[in-house]
């Protein structure tokens, strides 16, 4: 089982192409979530890979939450994974997992495996730099090979977090501070069409009167919202305005 959970494609692509060659199922961390599936109990010898997006170097609070709820029955028969993308700082996702599996279920996982993608944070990348999407993309398709032949071979390697602890610290405090819809503004090429709030995996946006509300005072911050919006209507601060949108060419929504 491999296990995903991807605002813009990149995890989503990553998961594709690990489960086209080990032939696992591939889960929607999103799909279970929003249906009440919180149960992850993989048959005995069965691998389940975790394929999450770094978020403020730690993992999105949806991850976490769902985790927290999630009913997890591990065994030592199973080979358990992390697949960690990120665009330039890989941050503690990998050893934040470790501690929830650890106190869930008495043990970590045995290998993760980092992955250099398009850094989908566009307050502060510009997402129309071609360029730079594109050599993103290059450096993710060098790196996927070997990383699933780390997962075919059942390869044991385990990443430090890359924070210390204050760091950390002050990495989740920006996270929680950023996460206020309050900075999501609609202009008025809007056409009222609700592909943000059918995106949005919190059900979080609610569409009257043909314009999207924020109707949680906070949300996982994915972006999801912004990026899918047909007329790039949606800004998370000033600071997106002009610096396009993204999806992951490689794969579909
Ligand atoms: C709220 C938020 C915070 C992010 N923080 C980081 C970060 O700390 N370090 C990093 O390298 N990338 C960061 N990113 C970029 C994503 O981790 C990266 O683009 C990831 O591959 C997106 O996966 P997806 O396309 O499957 O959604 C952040 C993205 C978002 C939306
Ligand atoms: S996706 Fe864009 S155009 Fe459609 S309702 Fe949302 S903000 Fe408006
Ligand atoms: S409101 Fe937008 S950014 Fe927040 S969780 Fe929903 S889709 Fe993601």
């Amino acid at each position: 089982m491999i296990l995903y959970f991807s605002s813009t494609g990149n995890c989503k692509y990553a998961a594709e192409r690990i489960a086209a060659k080990t032939g696992d199922q591939v889960t929607s961390l999103t799909d279970a979530y929003q249906s009440g599936e919180f149960s992850i109990r993989p048959e005995e010898g069965e691998s389940l890979g975790f394929v999450l997006p770094t978020y403020f170097g730690v993992l999105p609070t949806i991850v976490a939450d769902f985790l927290e709820k999630a009913e997890l029955r591990l065994d030592d028969s199973s080979y358990v994974y992390t697949v960690d993308t990120y665009g330039f700082h890989y941050g503690n996702v990998a050893a934040e997992l470790a501690k929830i599996l650890r106190r869930k279920t008495g043990r970590e996982q045995d290998a993760d495996f980092l992955l250099q993608s398009v850094d989908n944070w566009v307050p502060n990348f510009d997402l129309t730099d071609e360029a730079y999407v594109q050599s993103a993309l290059d450096k993710a398709d060098q790196l996927l090979p070997g990383i699933i032949e780390g997962i075919v071979q059942k390869k044991r390697v385990r990443v430090k977090g890359e924070w210390p602890a204050p760091m950390l610290m002050m990495m989740k405090k920006a996270y929680k501070k950023a996460s206020q819809t309050k900075n999501f503004t609609v202009n008025d090429s809007c056409v009222g069409c609700g592909k943000c709030a059918a995106q949005c995996p919190l059900g979080a946006i609610t569409v009257t009167e043909g314009r999207p509300h924020w109707s949680k005072a906070s949300c996982t911050l994915c972006l999801g919202c912004l990026h899918v919006c047909p007329k790039n209507a949606i800004a998370y601060t000033k600071a997106t305005v002009g610096h396009g949108q993204y999806y992951n060419p490689k794969t579909t929504r």
